[in-house]
């Protein structure tokens, strides 16, 4: 069997972690800038001042105070791997070449916030034409082999300067910001993107609200309220889309985490079904246009307070999305007592319990391409709305043999066996399926960790977790597969 002819096969980036080029053309700083590296065992570090003058590292998935900052700060003595990342910046036409070399029909990037408002986008600010051109030359590059770009306008980075003013999007007056940005950028790339992304896994807000949003809070109060916001403000940037292009097609985004039940017990399917709860409660809204009962429930006896204002749940209504994109990398389980199993010792924001029938990634995620099949089914039976895996791939070291080659055959393993998923979820299942965009297509920066030693690439980026490398790019074995892979619609595995 093959995938439709109009699949939309490519692979995935973002800004923060592959643009580089933090301090060109006026960008202001972004959320992103000040964290640190780390590695698997040791967290990346949010670096600031404190208010007693002291200098601070927090952990980024705990977080701080947002009452105890003074100031944010890069140390000199700390490595801040986003800086540079891998350079698409000064990359940007060898890396589009590459990609159009294995066929690709889409390309997903984010667009660096701060790059087009230093300062967030608040009342009065103009947009920085220097970082205006360098997408208009990015999308031209795109389109000049034929590749669509797919953007993500919120991906894991935020303008420093609004959390600088008021804690990001802890305050709302945020939406507006988002608003005035959206609108810069859907009036000034209408003829050239029509594929959107409104926030990269929303979802992760109540487990890194720093990276999600660029929020320093514990409080999950503060955590729901920015959800709110998000909402709202993704409610908006799709109608003004629509109004700006009809043409537009403009989805949310998940990091969707399918979670089994430990044993047959039903107080497991029902632990199961509540982690599941708190997975989709961020597309329940974002496609169905509504609060679901279950979390207005919990919201109702924890004592927390949807920060709503008048008109806002009509415009959630008016603003749902026209597709819904969700990245897949891991499953879990859930057990009612979880204490009394092993943890799987992996995934970089939901740890779930070992799961004995699946192998794991050197990152400890367990592997389970069966479960992307099952995803699009229970995603496409509750949404009935077209879905897009905009983010699938295998983490690894790789190495590089004395005559230069890559053999990645574990990488070209992982995909292939998600592809067959798909496939059957597709021609089997009936589910409808935009595309596939595999995650860091060229390598990149970790978001959980930091290090670039994670590869997820089918292109070689030579640069390494102390900071050295020159940048030089070069093809996997998994390149190649890739190549056949498309031309063939998914049929040459
Ligand atoms: C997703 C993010 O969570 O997973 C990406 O949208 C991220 O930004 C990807 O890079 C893989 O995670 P990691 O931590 O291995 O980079």
């Amino acid at each position: 069997m093959s995938l439709p002819k109009d699949f939309l096969w490519g692979g995935a980036t973002a800004a923060n972690q592959y643009e580089g080029g933090w301090n060109i053309g006026r960008r202001g700083k972004s959320s992103d800038d000040v964290i640190t590296n780390g590695t698997h065992t040791e967290p990346r570090c949010i670096t600031f001042v404190n208010k007693s003058g002291e200098r601070v590292k927090a952990p980024m998935f705990v977080g701080a105070d947002y009452e105890d900052v003074d100031h944010f700060e890069c140390f000199d003595d700390c490595l801040y791997p986003n800086h540079e990342a891998t350079d698409f910046y000064h990359h940007y036409k060898e890396d589009i070449a590459l990609m159009a070399e294995m066929g690709f029909k889409c390309f997903r990037l984010s667009i660096a916030w701060s790059r087009i408002f230093a300062n967030g986008g608040m009342e009065g600010e103009q947009p920085l034409e220097e970082g205006l051109k360098f997408y208009d030359d990015v999308f031209d590059e795109c389109l000049k082999y034929g590749i669509e770009p797919l953007v993500t306008l919120s991906h894991y980075e935020t303008p420093l300067a609004l959390t600088e003013a008021w804690n990001s999007w802890a305050d709302r007056r945020t939406i507006d910001c988002y608003v005035r940005y959206c609108e810069v950028v859907f009036n000034r790339y209408k003829n050239k993107v029509k594929y959107w992304l409104t926030f990269n896994e929303i979802n992760c807000i109540e487990m890194s609200p720093w990276m999600e949003g660029g929020v320093l809070t514990k409080d999950k109060q503060t955590m729901i309220n920015m959800a709110h916001y998000q909402f709202v403000a993704s409610a908006k940037a799709v109608k003004l889309g629509h109004q700006i292009n009809p043409d537009f097609k403009i989805g949310c985004m998940l990091a969707y985490t399918l979670t089994y039940p430990m044993t047959c017990n039903p107080k497991d399917t029902l632990a199961a079904w509540k982690n599941t709860h708190n997975n989709i409660f961020y597309t329940d809204v974002q496609c169905r246009g509504y609060y679901p009962s279950y979390r207005l429930k919990e919201f109702e006896r924890e004592g927390i307070t949807l920060p709503i204002e008048d008109g806002d749940l009509e415009i959630i209504k008016e603003g749902t999305v026209d597709f819904l994109s969700f990245s897949y990398y891991i499953s879990q389980v859930a057990a009612y007592n979880p204490e009394d199993y092993e943890g799987a010792g992996g995934g970089n924001l939901s740890l779930g319990l070992k799961n004995p029938y699946l192998s794991a990634s050197d990152w400890g995620w367990q592997i389970d391409s069966t479960g992307l099949r099952n995803a699009l089914n229970r995603l496409y039976d509750r949404y009935q709305m077209p879905l897009f895996v905009v983010e699938n791939g295998l983490g690894a070291f790789d190495k590089i043999e004395e005559d230069g080659s890559i053999h990645d055959t574990y990488r070209i393993n992982y995909l292939r066996d998600h592809i067959k998923a798909m496939d059957a979820a597709v021609n089997e299942d009936g589910v409808d399926l935009m595309g596939y965009t595999m995650w860091g297509c060229v390598d990149l920066v970790s978001a959980s960790t930091g290090e670039t030693a994670k590869r997820y690439g089918f292109v070689h980026v030579d640069k390494y977790d102390d900071g050295t490398g020159d940048l030089s790019r070069r093809r996997k074995d998994s390149f190649y597969w890739y190549k056949k892979v498309i031309e063939s619609h998914g049929n040459d595995l």
